[in-house]
């Protein structure tokens, strides 16, 4: 994991992350994600960057680290709590190890679309599982982004109905829910974490993975992979997340700076993702991916009921009903 933390780029000063900017202390944000700076992710962080920068007058100072520069999700996560990383953006796939109620998010099938998914994230539930995230681990959600609706590609067939996805070594992410989906499916999930992702593709030590179009294309897996199926079996929100003792740290018209700079961006970023999302399927086909836009989704539903069975005691099935009947 590369050092980092708050240390003040600008004025070349004080290693607890301080500088001065005339009267004011100016601040540098070190902010991680694992995606290239082709993504979604870079995009909407560079809004939030130019959106905090000018909101703090300049106090907040945006350094950007895309790739995985300072390590996968799970390790990024854990680099908040010792002071690593300042911010991040992470998915709620890395979830299950930390607060695994977050994860009700991952059920499959579980949103209609990205509309339902904002009114729930962006309302009441939402909020509560920030607080849950703060409670458990000491962490400040600012806003909900969005990574997307996952689906599935592969390097062995073209994946029409649950049954061609039996005995598939699917690479999933370190997420119960989604490791569970998918072995209910007939797959071999294989979770691991998404630096490492590309190159076992390639060496096929996987056969498939699962991830949002944005994903596929800014990370150019259609290199790595011949057929993709539109499944949307998950739906992918992201948290712009921070140290609540970091957060905790900064006067209020800083905090305020900060959260709204976060879901300004974050609405922006969603944005991006829409976009993305209907223009990559064109390009990955033009890249030779082999491509099926309008799967029958109802067996693929039915055949996650058990995930449903297994974790509606855990999640409660009022929570669950009230996010299915959220309109
Ligand atoms: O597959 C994953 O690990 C996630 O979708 C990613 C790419 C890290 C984005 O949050």
């Amino acid at each position: 994991l590369a050092a980092c933390g708050g240390e003040n780029s600008t004025e070349g000063g004080s290693s607890d992350g301080s500088g001065e900017k005339g009267n004011k202390e100016t601040i540098t944000l070190k902010v991680g994600h694992t995606l290239s700076d082709q993504s979604h992710y870079q995009e909407g962080l560079k809004r939030f960057k130019e959106l905090l920068e000018e909101k703090s007058n300049g106090q907040f100072q945006v350094e950007i680290f895309p790739n995985g520069a300072l390590g996968g999700e799970r390790e990024m996560i854990e680099g908040l709590q010792i002071g690593s990383v300042d911010l991040v953006l992470t998915s709620t796939g890395p979830m299950s190890g930390f607060v695994p109620e977050i994860t009700v998010v991952d059920l499959p099938f579980l949103f209609r679309n990205a509309e339902h998914a904002h009114k729930v994230l962006d309302g009441e539930i939402g909020q509560n599982l920030f607080a849950k995230l703060e409670e458990a681990q000491g962490l400040k959600g600012l806003a909900w982004w969005e990574n997307g609706f996952r689906n599935v590609t592969n390097n062995v067939r073209p994946i029409e109905k649950p049954e061609d996805l039996k005995g598939l070594k699917i690479r999933t992410m370190e997420n119960d829910i989604h490791m569970d989906s998918f072995k209910t499916m007939g797959a071999d999930p294989t979770p691991m974490a998404f630096p490492e992702l590309f190159p076992a593709l390639q060496q096929g030590v996987v056969d498939g993975e699962e991830n949002p179009v944005p994903v596929i294309t800014s990370s150019r897996f259609y290199e790595v992979q011949k057929y993709l199926t539109m499944t949307r079996h998950f739906y992918n929100p992201s948290m712009l997340i921070i140290s609540k003792s970091k957060f905790d740290s900064f006067p209020e018209d800083l905090q305020t700076a900060l959260l709204e700079a976060a879901k300004e961006a974050g609405d922006y970023e969603r944005q991006v993702v829409a976009k993305m999302d209907e223009e990559g399927i064109a390009l990955l086909k033009e890249k030779g991916m082999e491509v099926i836009e309008e799967p029958n989704i109802e067996p693929f539903k039915e055949a996650v009921q058990p995930v449903y069975e297994k974790y509606s005691e855990q999640f409660g099935q009022d929570l669950i009903d009230s996010i299915i009947n959220t309109k």
